[in-house]
C-alpha cells in the first residue's frame, strides 16, 4: 500500500498537480521555475483548454483548472481521473512522490485527486512479482489544501480498503475457494477490528441453508457462511445495518453450463460483493465509524460436477420455502436468499446486498453504474444515491413494482429462480425480496465489478466497486 499523507509546505522538486480556479491563482500557488511557469501558462491560455501536464526535466508538473460552477460531484470525478493521469506519468517516469495542492474553493478536490491517483496506483502482481513495470508512486502528499490529517487518513483507509476488494476479486477460483474468502475476512477482521465468525458445511447444513447447500452440490470444496460484526460503543444506530454480499467464487453456470468461449473467463468476478462488503467493513471498523454494522457472505462455487443440483429440482430454502430451481446459472439469488432471511433475527434498519446478480442488469446500462432498487425508505435510497454520486459509484434505480411478482410464480413451488426473457435484473430482486421483511435494497454490480479494458482510476480487473460507495454511506450518516 502507498502511503497518504498531509503536508503543511511544497518541496522544491516534487511532481506535482496544482488545482486552482484560474491560472493565475495555479501558477502563484508554487515556486516554480520561471521557464516552467511560462510554458504552463501559454498552454493554459490556448483555446478550450483546462489542463496541462509536461514532464519539466524529469519532473511531472500539471495544472488542473476547474469551473466553480458546476456541481461538486462533477468536479470530485474530473480531479480523480486527473490524478488517475498524473500518477500514470509519475509511474511511466519511475516516480516516487506526488504532491497534491488545491487553491480552489472546492476544498474536496484535493483529496479527490489524491484518491484517484492511488487508485490508480493499483497492480495486480500477486502472481507476477517480477513485473518490470511495477508501480513506483509510494506517496502521495496533500498540500495545504484545507484538508486535515483526518480526512486524509480516512481516505487511505478507504483506499486501502478497495485494494483489499480488488485484490479479492482479481484471485482466481483456485488461489480463492470458499473457504479462503472466509480467511480472508478473518484477517481483515482482526486487522481493522472487527469479529468474524465462519459456518463450515457441517454448521451450514444444521441451519437447513437449502439454497445455499444446493449450489454446492456440484463442487468439491465445502461453502462458507461469514458473519461479520462491527459493535462500537458509541454507535449511533439502535437497530443495526446489514450488508449482504454474493460470495459464488467462480461461476461456471452449473449443469446449465456458461457457454465458452469467453462468457465464463472472469467468472472469478462473481464473489465481488462479496468482496465489497468485506472491504467496506474493513474500513468502516478502521475509521472506528459510530455505526452498528453486520455483514454476511454466503460463499460457494457453482459447478456442474457430483449431485450438482439439476434444472427442475425443487429446493427447500433456509426459510422453509421452496424454490423450483430451472437454471443453475441463476446461483447468486439461491444462495443470497438464505443470508437474507438469516438477517432477519437482526431487525435491521436497512439491508443492502450487492452481488454480480445478471447481465441483465450489465446489459441495461453497462459498466458505468450500479442497478438499484427495493423496499427501502425514500430517504434511504436517496442517501444511497447521494453516496453514489459523491463516490461516482451512480445507482441507477430500476422500478419494483409487484407484476414483476407474477413472473417468478411457480405452480409446484412457491417461486421459481427464473423469470421470463425481460426484466432480468428485476425479476432477480424481486426473487430476493421475498426472503426480507425489512427495508431492503439490493444493488446489483454485474456490470461495474469487473473491467475488461483500463478505466482510468478503476483499473482493469476487479474494481472494488461498492467499498466507496458504502463507506461514504455510512460516513454520512450521522
Ligand atoms: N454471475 C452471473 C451474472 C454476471 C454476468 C455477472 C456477467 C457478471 C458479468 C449470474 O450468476 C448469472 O449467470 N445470471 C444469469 C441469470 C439467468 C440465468 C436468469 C444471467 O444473467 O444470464
Ligand atoms: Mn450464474
Ligand atoms: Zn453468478
Amino acid at each position: 500500500m502507498l502511503t497518504i499523507q498531509y503536508k503543511t509546505k511544497f518541496s522544491a522538486d516534487a511532481h506535482f498537480l496544482v488545482i486552482a480556479a484560474n491560472i493565475e491563482a495555479a501558477l502563484a500557488a508554487n515556486t516554480l521555475p520561471v521557464e516552467l511557469k511560462n510554458y504552463l501558462k501559454a498552454e493554459l491560455e490556448q483555446p478550450n483548454t483546462n489542463a496541462v501536464t509536461t514532464n519539466y526535466l524529469g519532473r511531472i508538473a500539471s495544472v488542473l483548472i476547474v469551473d466553480e460552477s458546476k456541481e461538486l460531484y462533477v468536479l470530485k470525478e474530473q480531479a480523480r481521473q486527473h490524478g488517475a493521469s498524473v500518477a500514470d506519468l509519475v509511474n511511466q517516469v519511475k516516480g516516487t512522490e506526488l504532491e497534491i495542492t488545491n487553491v480552489s474553493n472546492a476544498t474536496s478536490l484535493a483529496l479527490a485527486a489524491a484518491e484517484g491517483a492511488a487508485l490508480v496506483s493499483y497492480q495486480f502482481l500477486h502472481h507476477k512479482p517480477s513485473a518490470k513495470n511495477a508501480a513506483s508512486l509510494t506517496t502521495i502528499t496533500v498540500v495545504h489544501s484545507n484538508t486535515s490529517a483526518k480526512e486524509v487518513e480516512r481516505l487511505s483507509t478507504v483506499v486501502e480498503a478497495t485494494y483489499l476488494a480488488r485484490h479479492l476479486v482479481n484471485e482466481p477460483v483456485n488461489c480463492l475457494n470458499a473457504s479462503d474468502l472466509a480467511a480472508a475476512f478473518q484477517k481483515m477482521g482482526k486487522q481493522a477490528g472487527f469479529s468474524v465468525e465462519v459456518w463450515n458445511k457441517t454448521k451450514i447444513k444444521q441451519k437447513k441453508m437449502g439454497g445455499l447447500l444446493a449450489v454446492n452440490a456440484g463442487s468439491v470444496d465445502e461453502p462458507t457462511f461469514s458473519i461479520m460484526h462491527y459493535k462500537p460503543k458509541n454507535a449511533k444506530n439502535k437497530k443495526p445495518y446489514v450488508l449482504v454480499g454474493k460470495g459464488v467464487v467462480y461461476d461456471t453456470g452449473g449443469l446449465s453450463l456458461k457457454p465458452t468461449p469467453n462468457s465464463m473467463d472472469s467468472m472469478k468476478c462473481d464473489m465481488a460483493g462479496a468482496a465489497a462488503v468485506g472491504g467496506a467493513m474493513f474500513a468502516i471498523a478502521k475509521a472506528k465509524l459510530p455505526v452498528h454494522v453486520i455483514a454476511l457472505v454466503p460463499a460457494t462455487d457453482n459447478r456442474p460436477g457430483f449431485n450438482a443440483f439439476a434444472p427442475g429440482d425443487i429446493i427447500t430454502m433456509m426459510d422453509g420455502s421452496t424454490v423450483e430451481m430451472l437454471n443453475s446459472d441463476a446461483e447468486g439469488r439461491m444462495i443470497l436468499a438464505d443470508a437474507l432471511h438469516y438477517a432477519k433475527q437482526f431487525k435491521p434498519e436497512l439491508t443492502i446486498d450487492l452481488a454480480t446478480l445478471t447481465g441483465a442488469a450489465a446489459a441495461a446500462i453497462g459498466q458505468y453504474g450500479i442497478v438499484g432498487m427495493g423496499t427501502a425508505t425514500e430517504t434511504q435510497k436517496q442517501a444511497l444515491k447521494v453516496s453514489g454520486h459523491n463516490v461516482y459509484e451512480r445507482i441507477a434505480e430500476f422500478p419494483f413494482w409487484e407484476e414483476y411478482d407474477e413472473l417468478m410464480k411457480s405452480d409446484i413451488a412457491d417461486q421459481k429462480n427464473i423469470g421470463g426473457p425481460y426484466g432480468g435484473a428485476i425479476t432477480a430482486g424481486k426473487f430476493l425480496a421475498k426472503f426480507t421483511d425489512y427495508p431492503y435494497f439490493h444493488l446489483d454490480i454485474a456490470g461495474p465489478a469487473f473491467v475488461a479494458a483500463k478505466d482510468s482510476y478503476r483499473g482493469k480487473g476487479g474494481t472494488g466497486v461498492g467499498v466507496r460507495l458504502l463507506f461514504d454511506f455510512f460516513a454520512n450518516l450521522y
